[in-house]
């Protein structure tokens, strides 16, 4: 910039325009080479420009419109990298693009697929939000992922900041993409004592950036404060030494940068404790799909309420088979005489009392099982906490087959080869893969 135009600026406008120049050379230099960082081709830039039109009177600056990177690739990765570090996405994102290189491949595929390819990154949510965003985006609007913020807004799992990311990284229209680590640089630039995770803290520095944003390079401005925040600005041990901005950083000046931001309280998270059961006969695995809530959509192995451990693998035994015959009373597999008339009156309850169980009633159907215990998990959520008991259950052959179809209405029992295409949650990947790599099917029964 010229000292001519810096001079017919007011001292405010200088020290924004100061730090804008600063950010944007510093990344001139030192931008990250991330796989989502590549530019638009030739032939998508065209075919965007033509295609946007059709959003022309929703879109503010249609006259200039200039797609910078593919807008499906920026959503993709956006979510991807919602509460997600950049070292684990690479991976994940170069086989989903590898999979589904445009939004409408992605648009044909069943939700349990686009599930399966991201299955250990963990917040699947995201994975249904993308692949449900990506129907609507081909059945409403021709494919085009609109460059106008109120749309963005309308379609599944996009919130403030990925609509900003999506309309500066992909079409670089001057809109702030807001997260903790651009908060954390403007909490520590201004000495703002900002509270992570708040609503308003987003608030301010959403206006903060937008004031500062000059009409060009808006993509590259946003992805100056992102990549600052991740390699400079980090929470610990920051390296102001080498920050392009610390002789304006206010909480530099003061000798304070680890004040800012303030840290949250940090809430206890509940825990569930409960069983996981991989149970197995022949080339057959009995699975769950998790209809709601946390997971929802991943599957699971059957589950029961109480985690036995390693030394109660007798009233494991017991109350996995009399859960099995409450759960399922009214077509019981194992109601072959030896369901006690008492154990009627729980009828579709899901447990039984295990005092009022005689483990002797269920001798015989106890030893048809072949039980092991394999060990404790532990999954850490954003809102909660699992600690597992894994047992692994193989009912042997000389229960008729028919016995073991349906043990429980919402679960369904899968080959070997469907449980290897099938989503899990992170906790259950390691025993899934280790009993599949085991591969003793068909094994015991030649
Ligand atoms: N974190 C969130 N979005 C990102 C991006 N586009 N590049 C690097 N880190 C990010």
């Amino acid at each position: 910039m010229s000292h001519e135009v810096i001079r017919n600026r007011s001292i405010d406008d200088c020290h924004q325009l100061t730090i804008a120049d600063l950010l944007l050379s510093w990344f001139d230099e030192h931008a990250r080479d991330l796989p989502w960082r590549k530019d638009i081709s030739a032939t998508l830039r065209s075919f965007y420009s033509d295609r946007v039109s059709a959003f022309v009177d929703c879109l503010p600056f249609a006259e200039r419109l200039n797609p910078r990177r593919d807008p499906y690739a920026v959503i993709v990765s956006e979510l991807m990298l919602q509460q997600t570090q950049v070292s684990a996405v690479i991976a994940y994102y170069e086989r989903f693009m590898e999979r589904f290189p445009t939004i409408e491949k992605l648009a044909d595929a069943d939700e349990t697929e686009v599930l399966k390819l991201w299955e250990g990154l963990g917040y699947y949510r995201r994975a249904r939000f993308l692949s449900s965003l990506a129907k609507r985006v081909v059945e409403n609007c021709d494919g085009i992922i609109p460059p106008n913020k109120k749309l963005l807004l309308s379609l599944p799992g996009i919130g403030q900041y990925t609509a900003g990311a999506i309309l500066s990284f992909a079409y670089d229209l001057p809109e702030p993409a807001v997260d903790g680590n651009v908060i954390r640089v403007f909490s520590r630039l201004d000495a703002q004592p900002h509270v992570r995770g708040d609503a308003k803290a987003f608030r301010a520095v959403r206006n903060r950036v937008r004031a500062l944003m000059t009409d060009d390079r808006a993509g590259d401005f946003n992805e100056a404060i992102m990549d600052l925040g991740a390699t400079i600005c980090t929470p610990s041990s920051p390296e102001c030494s080498i920050c392009p901005l610390h002789t304006l950083c206010q909480a530099y000046a003061l000798n304070a940068v680890d004040m800012f931001p303030v840290r949250k309280d940090i809430e206890e998270k509940p825990i569930d404790r409960f069983s996981y059961v991989l149970i197995h006969r022949d080339n057959l695995v009995y699975v769950k799909r998790r209809a709601q809530g946390l997971l929802e959509g991943m599957y699971e192995f059957y589950s029961f309420p109480h985690p036995f451990g390693s030394e109660e693998e007798m009233s494991f035994r017991a109350s996995l088979t009399g859960d099995w015959k409450t759960a399922r009373y009214a077509n019981c597999p194992f109601e072959h005489g030896r369901v006690r008339e008492d154990v009627r009156e729980y009828g579709d309850k899901k447990t039984l009392e295990l005092e009022d169980e005689d483990p002797s009633d269920i001798g015989d159907l106890a030893e048809q099982m072949r039980v092991s215990f394999i060990g404790d998990k532990k999954a850490v959520y954003s809102h909660r906490i699992w600690e597992v008991s894994c047992w692994e259950v193989e009912l042997l052959s000389d229960i008729e087959e028919s016995s073991y179809i349906s043990i429980d209405l919402s679960g369904e029992w899968v080959t070997i080869e469907e449980l290897t295409e099938l989503p899990f949650p992170a906790v259950l990947v390691p025993w899934r893969d280790a009993f599949i790599a085991q591969n003793h099917y068909p094994k015991n029964r030649l």
